[in-house]
């Protein structure tokens, strides 16, 4: 049996505990801390749910259940926190993205993390996806020649979460560079094989999302409702996406506002890599229905590769030979893949059969790029990327 501690059960857990008993049959969670134990205790896999045990607080957990491995999944803000108990001891932890939400808790991390036994997944599934470990190595294989230059877009398709559900709360997420884009930043700088150095970015806030409708309004209390096009009618009508349930107003004052701190409509980041490469980066959060599209495009002089995870699809192009080369992925993978590739990657991290492709530095990077990204909006500058090692 593997003992699998999770600290916050909540539904990105619930699912990754789901892929980790696919990958191996074996893991039990056999210890929880969580405030909310009713719900967890229905969340809990079926043959777990008589087992489990709940804990107030780290050290008694790994007293009382001696943990194999441990699954952190709680909102951004305590992910860090609770890395750095868990870094004290030598399990095999799974950590979710992204792994800090403030320089202070980035640099903890990294301290904590620098003599530590704690031998760590990061929640990246786009960087281990089939689709992106193919454009890796056609890179490597010199398709493109050196790769000059990246373009990541990101058109979320689902983004009124972000405005009507609790990643609408500022204080937790810090804004979406750190939310969203840092899935997307590791996976540029694996795919260019170099770390991001400077940033110039944007964000766009208030334009499209919050507003002036009085805090704590719902769409059930809204006379609204009828005619707005997010209300659970409309989306359901319009096949326009988000929740269909009930919901906080999208155009609501307690979203926040540019000023005091709000997650943006839409961002944008040009980007410097350590090899001299440049990049940009954007991410747009009103889009809908099949304005989805996430993936990236990746220059040489000899060519160009270009992927996207919704049509699961990659196109090579020889620049200088009248030839044109498509690939398709096989479809319906969650994640695209990317899940269930992080799921056995940490089910060998614990047997200690195979390392991590995703280990603490890459989510650290991520996060330091993300802070740059978020602090150039703020500043209107470029901003240098700290790089991962210069803690003391
Ligand atoms: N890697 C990915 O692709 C991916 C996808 C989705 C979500 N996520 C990340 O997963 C995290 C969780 O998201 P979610 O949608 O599952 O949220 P959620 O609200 O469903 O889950 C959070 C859980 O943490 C628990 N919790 C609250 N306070 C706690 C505390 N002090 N100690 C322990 N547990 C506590 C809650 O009761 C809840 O069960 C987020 O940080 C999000 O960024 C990552």
């Amino acid at each position: 049996m593997i003992r699998l501690a999770v600290i916050g059960y909540g539904e990105r857990t619930s699912w990754m505990v789901k892929c980790f008993q696919q990958a191996d049959p074996e893991v039990a969670v056999t210890a929880v801390i969580d405030p909310n134990e009713t719900l967890v205790r229905s969340r809990l896999p079926e043959k777990d749910q008589a087992s489990a045990r709940f804990f107030k607080d780290v050290p008694t957990l790994f007293r009382q259940a001696r943990p194999d491995a441990v699954l952190i999944g709680t909102r951004c803000h305590l992910h860090s926190p609770y890395a750095i108990q868990v870094a004290l001891y030598p399990v095999a932890l799974f950590l979710e993205k992204p792994i800090a939400i403030s320089m202070k808790q980035a640099t903890s991390l990294e301290r904590a993390f620098a003599r530590s036994k704690c031998r760590v997944v990061v929640s990246f599934p786009l960087r281990v996806t089939p689709l992106c470990v193919l454009g890796r190595e056609r890179i490597e294989a010199d398709f493109i020649g050196r790769p000059e230059h990246i373009l990541a877009v990101n058109y979320v398709p689902y983004g009124t979460c972000y405005f009507d559900g609790g990643y609408r709360n500022y204080a937790i997420t810090q804004g979406l560079f750190l939310q969203k884009a840092t899935h997307d930043f590791d996976y540029m700088s694996y795919l260019m094989n170099s770390p991001i150095t400077r940033v110039a970015a944007m964000a766009l806030k208030g334009r499209v999302f919050g507003g002036k409708k009085k805090a704590g309004l719902s769409c059930s209390k809204c006379k609204e409702s009828p005619t707005c096009l997010e209300s659970p009618f409309n989306r359901s009508r319009n096949t326009s996406g988000g929740t269909t349930g009930d919901h906080p107003c999208v155009f609501g004052a307690d979203i926040g506002t540019p000023e005091k701190g709000m997650n943006e409509d839409c961002s944008s980041a040009l980007i410097e890599f350590a090899s001299g490469a440049q990049g940009v980066y954007t991410q747009v959060f009103f889009s809908r229905r099949d304005a989805g599209t996430r993936g990236a495009t990746i220059s040489g002089y000899p060519g160009t590769l270009s992927f996207d995870w919704y049509t699961n699809q990659m196109k090579y192009v020889r620049h200088h030979r009248p030839f044109t080369d498509v690939t398709t992925v096989g479809a319906g993978m969650a994640h695209f893949g990317g899940d269930s590739e992080l799921a056995l990657d940490f089910v060998r991290l614990i047997k200690g059969t195979h390392s991590s492709r995703t280990p603490i530095e890459t989510g650290l990077q991520s996060v330091y790029a993300c802070l740059a990204a978020k602090e150039s909006s703020e500043t209107g500058r470029f901003v240098r990327v700290r790089q991962v090692g210069q803690v003391s």
